[in-house]
């Protein structure tokens, strides 16, 4: 039996910190509330001329580097992102150009927040098949891009960045299970409405959504997703050793953790500094963990996101 092993991760984040003290001068919110209902104190803005492939650049180079693999023996780039560089050619392309990558396959993944935890399960059935030998996959971000900064319902929660694993064959495990599922009858609770059409923008390009509604949905399907991977691997929760967690608040996260009974010190909790960097949070939340010595080789990790579509999964892997 084959399975994927991470052998390496890598993270990015922008220089510029918005802290929530400047966003009170923006709109009318206050640090107090945004820490109590989500948890987030500051996030990370992309510089103007900052673009998505530029941080999932510098989070595949850290992960490349970890890895000790040359960009060169790479054979599948997986790219989760909402915020593309391009309409096309997808981000992932774009990456593999700037990278030096010639010839593996390459394409995008659009799940929005959960868009790394499909990329990863996608890339995990690539290597379990003998289809790749070793796999980039990338979530990345430029949120901040479709935030309308005059709505304080949403624009208090987002951030930019990028995370990057490296994917190889292993006899040992590895990856041991991916489980992924969507409804778009949810479609309207969490969207970005707008489309290009006769080469502009038709309708909204900002980010709408009703919080509640997401959260208690969210909520739920974590819960759910849970018990849907400890039973698919027929596993205690006491196997698992860390949560990872998409970082979209701090009470959801909290939640899942209580549904696993792990205390919050076997959490990985980035939320408070990144916000919600969608698609990019999971793996940044790992790589964090990975590098400051938390998560060991032969942990047992669940990472699980849930994003707009509704979209949401799990994965679970054996460090
Ligand atoms: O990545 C996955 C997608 N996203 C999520 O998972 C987000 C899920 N949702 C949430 O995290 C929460 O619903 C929010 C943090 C967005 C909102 O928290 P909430 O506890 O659900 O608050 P609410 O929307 O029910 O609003 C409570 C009150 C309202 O005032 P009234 O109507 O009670 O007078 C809001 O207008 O808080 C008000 N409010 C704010 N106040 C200060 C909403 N946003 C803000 C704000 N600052 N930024």
């Amino acid at each position: 039996m084959i399975y994927s092993r991470i052998v390496g991760t890598g993270g990015y984040l922008p220089d510029r910190v918005l802290t929530n003290a400047e966003l009170e001068t923006l709109v009318d919110t206050n640090d107090e509330w945004i820490v109590e209902r989500t948890g987030i104190k500051s996030r990370h803005i992309a510089a103007k001329d900052e673009n998505t492939c530029d941080l999932a650049e510098q989070a595949a180079l850290k992960a490349l580097e970890a890895a000790q693999v040359d960009i060169a023996e790479v054979d599948l780039i997986i790219l989760g992102t909402t915020t593309p560089d391009r309409v096309y050619p997808s981000t992932a392309c774009l990456l593999q150009a700037r990278l030096g990558n010639h010839g593996a396959a390459a394409f995008d993944v659009q799940a929005v927040c959960s868009g790394f935890i499909y990329a990863l399960s996608i890339a995990d059935k690539f290597i379990k098949t003998g289809a790749a030998k070793c796999a980039l996959v990338v979530g990345a971000e430029v949120y901040s891009r479709i935030l309308n900064w005059n709505d304080r319902g949403t624009c208090i929660l987002f951030g930019d960045g990028a995370g990057a694993v490296v994917l190889k064959p292993d006899f040992e495990p590895g990856i041991l299970s991916t489980h992924l599922h969507a409804d778009g009858a949810y479609k309207d609770l969490l969207t970005v409405p707008g489309q290009i059409a006769n080469g502009r923008l038709n309708g909204d390009g900002f980010t709408k959504m009703q919080g509640n509604e997401v959260f208690k949905f969210a909520v739920n399907a974590l819960r759910n997703i849970v018990d849907e991977t400890l039973q698919a691997n027929q596993l205690d929760k006491s196997a698992i050793d860390w949560l990872v967690p998409h970082q979209a608040n701090i009470r959801i996260i909290t939640a899942t953790a209580k549904k696993l009974k792990l205390p919050m010190e076997r959490v990985i909790v980035t939320v408070a500094e990144h916000g919600n960097t969608s698609a990019a949070s999971v793996p940044l939340a790992l790589d964090v963990g990975v590098r400051d010595g938390r998560i060991q080789r032969g942990d047992m990790l669940l990472l699980e996101a849930i994003g707009g579509g509704f979209t949401w999964g799990s994965v679970l892997v054996k460090y």
